[in-house]
């Protein structure tokens, strides 16, 4: 049993073992008409997203089912958390019914982690997955991003990865910072001072107010999308100045270096936060980003379930 709840969870060894994994799955799998692996056969992985998700929900589904495991998906509004149940309770009882793994999506921060002591406090031994908890961290985010960064650039080292947006309320850069250091790039942040977090200067990061001067050596660029849901009704800067001086339009986009790979975990807000025409160009990573987040999550969920087995 070994729980993934943060980016500093894992060394640069474990990082780079996490990759290779996901890369050999990778390849042995695509393209295969039967995609389907019996090393999970007999588990039970539940899902529990009390916040809406698209790629993150249905990748992880994906990945435990083209591991064999059994799958089953609990929303916060179709179970009994809508008559009041509370986020421990829930947990308990998904793994009194035989949950191996809980891999949860939590809209406070800490979620996960309290979860996390609450089943061990408990003695049971179902592990618990992160898959974003309100503005902390989402760890498997940043690992598909590494993913995808290693296989367009080769590697971390020397290389600068640039960080664009709404920083503040985001999971995915403070994972990504965590994660990106450990492995020896430098990370550049650039937001407005609006959606700067309080004590960033304490992150493994440089912090900028401007885009156009960070983004002429960029290797990688990673567009954050703005979290309006987060923002109580107050949008600073406009969502119009924003595009101006944020958004990855095309003409900034040429202004990248020719090898630079673009990058966003999305959803994507086209035309705001990144220029539709950017969006589908070959230097866009963001399917790759989406297809290496089923292989990249099946690599977790072995080493939670099969590579840590007599390690709990
Ligand atoms: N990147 C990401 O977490 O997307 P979803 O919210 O669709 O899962």
């Amino acid at each position: 049993m070994r729980n993934l709840l943060s980016a500093a969870d894992l060394n640069a060894d474990e990082i780079h073992a996490l990759l290779d994994e996901a890369g050999e799955l990778k390849d042995s799998l695509l393209g295969r008409e039967v995609r389907k692996l019996p090393t999970l056969r007999g588990r039970t992985i539940m899902t529990m997203f009390y916040e809406n998700s698209t790629r993150t929900r249905v990748s992880f589904e994906t990945a435990g089912k083209w591991l064999s495991a059994d799958v089953i998906n609990v929303s916060a509004s179709t179970s009994s958390v809508s008559k009041g149940e509370s986020l421990r309770d829930t947990a308990l009882t998904l793994s009194s019914i035989g949950a191996d793994m809980l891999i949860v999506r939590h809209p406070a921060s800490g979620a996960a982690q309290q979860l996390a002591g609450w089943m061990a406090a408990e003695g049971t031994r179902t592990t618990i997955v992160n898959a974003g908890d309100g503005m902390h961290e989402h760890p498997t985010q940043a690992l598909l991003d590494a993913m995808t960064i290693r296989e367009k650039l080769g590697g971390f080292a020397g290389r600068k990865v640039v960080i664009v947006g709404d920083i503040l309320h985001s999971r995915v850069a403070r994972s990504n910072a965590i994660l990106l250091d450990t492995l020896g790039a430098e990370v550049v942040l650039v937001a407005p001072r609006t959606l700067q977090p309080v004590g960033v200067d304490t992150w493994p990061v440089r912090m900028s107010d401007d885009l156009d001067a960070e983004l002429v050596d960029a290797d990688a660029i990673m567009m954050l999308r703005v979290q309006g849901e987060r923002m109580n009704g107050g949008f600073f800067p406009s969502p119009r100045e924003y595009a101006v001086r944020y958004g990855l339009s095309a003409a900034r986009a040429a202004r990248l270096p020719s090898h630079a790979a673009v990058l966003h975990p999305g959803p994507m807000v086209r035309g705001m936060e990144i220029g539709f025409s950017v969006a589908d160009a070959p230097s866009s990573a963001v399917l790759d980003q989406v297809t290496n987040g089923i292989h990249l999550r099946m690599a977790v969920l072995l080493r939670s379930l099969v590579h840590s087995e007599g390690n709990a």
